[in-house]
């Protein structure tokens, strides 16, 4: 998704302003710009394509400007395009960056138009710009004057604006898109993620929702919804640069999968005691709370839609609790009838994802008892829109595909099993059972990654197709989902999944030579019937892959049956997890994708 970044110094902002891109590159982008003030005018370079062919152009221009706003875009109103990339301009005095969607854009450019605006792109944003000036004739201030465009914009905006008339400093404005205030030495800066400018500083000023600020080199000033001066909190954040390096990994994928048994340790630390799930883990009172809980409603997306799709598994056999799951992007379009008694559970990585952040606000609206949210970013709207919150502590994940979310996904979501089965006083001696389990997960994990030279050699054979099928029954059918999901993003090559007694009622057909076809088969009752399930499938000419308990024998031809290490049962989705996830990144390898930042996708996605 879009990135911004605005600078306002006592030295040359060009090179942070660049080097603020490159750490935001991971969220995805197809376009990149720059914005930087200059005494004879303003400096506006554009290009389609990767922040380092912007960087060539700065070196060929070699701009010298102490203040400027910057930006990567990712198309959502208009194709990648130098002429579509931010920042866009009204005549030469107006420059701005915006993240999110202006929904009533064509009516507002109607009217700019007919006021005389003349539009250069194909982007909802562009129209920002030309509404500023518009406003600026007659406003007793800038800032006044980015009061009234707001006024008129709908949709979620994150902006930085730059005046040339204004040598001194940049003004942005933030509704329903991040955007922060970073404080630094001499400097000021604004971003819309943090490691833009993690750096440069380590404190913080998160705006919030209605607010405008002004940055220059040596003060900041926030404005509330209703244009009064406001403080807000600063909040020292240490976003050290060995989280936001890949050290000495190909790829920031491949270092979050090997940071896995670490990551999940830090979800658990501090949360189990020796027998059992501590108290209050998600916040004051949310154990006299949970004991209330009838009926769970959860609502994600991609990955997180998945890990709660496992969870729904452990809610249910654990917790005793009926759970319905939705795509958040769908919630609100079904009228969901809330049950007395219900809690409302949203799953994200980066806590900004607009679906599940509308799902959330909808919710609110509604008779559930509350809202709880498992979250990777503390800063992010979801943890400060939710009622109770539990961070999964995993660190920055860098990489557009999920890895080291997930699995710590899974171990908060068995964190929220266990306080509920608490509060709800059930299962006592399978909480031990669980919490003992967890504590050693991060050893078998450790194991389960010492499997990477077997998948090396299997790699080949699902590399050279064009499609694959996951096969998983009961709790791993969502964890074949999320197989098929990471190796479709990263190598490109179609996945689908299914639970694998459907593979008779259609997808059968599908099987030959050339349908790798990849099963999960932990030790369960289950296993038998899925063993039985991938006779069919060999019978047929299909190649399989099977990742299996230790017991499970089976002749699987020219394919291959790999064993993963021995854990708990309730445990095994995070444990098979960890091939999958090695599977796609050793196959995307071979196929030379772009592996941290895969075509058309987006780290965070702001945008509905
Ligand atoms: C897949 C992936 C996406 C995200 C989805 C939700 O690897 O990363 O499917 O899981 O966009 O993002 P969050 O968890 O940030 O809400």
């Amino acid at each position: 998704m879009c990135g911004i970044i605005a600078a306002a110094s006592s030295r040359n902002v060009g090179k942070l302003l660049v080097q603020g891109l490159h750490r935001m590159e991971y969220r995805g982008y197809d376009s990149a710009g720059i914005a930087l003030h200059q005494d004879e005018g303003v400096v506006h370079l554009r290009t389609l394509g990767k922040v380092k062919l912007l960087e060539e152009k700065m070196i060929q221009e070699k701009p010298r400007s102490k203040l400027g706003i910057a930006h990567t875009r990712w198309a959502t109103h208009g194709e990648p395009s130098e002429i579509n990339a931010h920042p866009h301009k009204s005549s030469e005095r107006i420059y701005i960056v915006h993240n999110g969607i202006i929904e009533n854009h064509v009516e507002l450019k109607k009217e700019l138009e007919e006021k005389g605006y003349a539009f250069t792109s194909q982007t909802d944003s562009e129209l920002i710009a030309h509404l500023i000036e518009l406003y600026l004739q007659d406003s007793s201030s800038f800032i006044d004057a980015i009061y009234k465009a707001k006024k008129r914009l709908e949709g979620a905006y994150a902006i930085a604006v730059l005046d040339y008339q204004d040598p001194n400093s940049i003004v942005v404005a933030r509704h329903k898109s991040p955007l922060l205030i970073g404080l630094g030495t001499d400097e000021n800066l604004a971003a819309s993620d943090p490691l833009a400018i993690a750096q440069l500083t380590n404190e913080f000023i998160f705006l919030e929702d209605g607010d405008v600020a002004r940055i220059s080199s040596d003060s900041y000033e926030i404005f509330d919804t209703n244009q009064a001066s406001v403080q807000r909190a600063i909040t020292k954040l240490d976003i050290t640069s060995q989280a936001t390096s890949k050290g000495d990994y190909r790829h920031f994928m491949e270092k979050e999968i090997y940071e896995q048994p670490e990551a999940i340790l830090n979800t658990i630390d501090g949360r189990v005691g020796a027998e059992d799930v501590l108290d209050n883990i998600f916040g004051l009172n949310s154990n006299e709370l949970f004991s209330k809980v009838e009926r769970i409603q959860i609502a994600a997306c991609g990955t997180s839609l998945h890990a709660g799709r496992v969870a729904a598994n452990w809610l249910s056999s654990i917790a005793g609790l009926p759970c319905q799951i939705d795509y958040a992007s769908e919630y609100r379009y079904r009228n969901p009838y809330v049950d007395k008694n219900s809690l409302f559970i949203t799953i994200s990585q980066s806590g900004e994802t607009a679906d599940t952040l509308a799902a959330l606000s909808y919710a609110k609206e509604q008779e559930y008892l509350a809202t709880v949210g498992i979250c990777n970013v503390p800063t992010s709207t979801l943890a400060r829109e939710s009622d109770f919150v539990l961070f999964t502590n995993a660190g920055p994940e860098i990489g557009v595909a999920s890895t080291k979310a997930f699995t710590t996904q899974l171990a908060g979501l068995l964190l929220l099993t266990l306080s509920l089965a608490k509060a709800r006083g059930l299962n006592p001696k399978l909480r031990t059972r669980v919490v003992e389990a967890l504590r050693t997960l991060p050893e078998v994990i450790r194991d389960a990654l010492k499997l990477k030279d077997q998948i090396i050699e299997m790699a080949p054979g699902v590399a050279s197709k064009d499609n694959s099928l996951f096969l998983g029954r009961g709790i791993f059918y969502p964890v074949a989902k999320e197989g098929a999901l990471k190796l479709k993003e990263i190598s490109y090559i179609h996945a689908e999944a299914y639970p694998a007694g459907e593979l008779k009622h259609g997808p059968l057909a599908l099987i030959d030579e050339d349908m790798p076809v990849i099963a999960l088969a932990p030790e369960s009752e289950i296993a038998e019937k899925l063993i039985s399930n991938l006779e069919e499938v060999k019978a047929r000419g299909g190649k399989l892959y099977v990742f299996a308990d230790p017991s499970v024998t089976m002749d699987v031809k020219a394919g291959r049956l790999i064993h993963l290490p021995k854990c708990d049962f309730l445990l095994t989705p995070i444990v098979y997890t960890i091939p999958l996830q090695i599977l796609a990144y050793e196959v995307a390898l071979l196929r030379g994708t772009d592996i941290d930042q895969p075509r058309n996708l987006a780290k965070s996605v702001t945008v509905e």
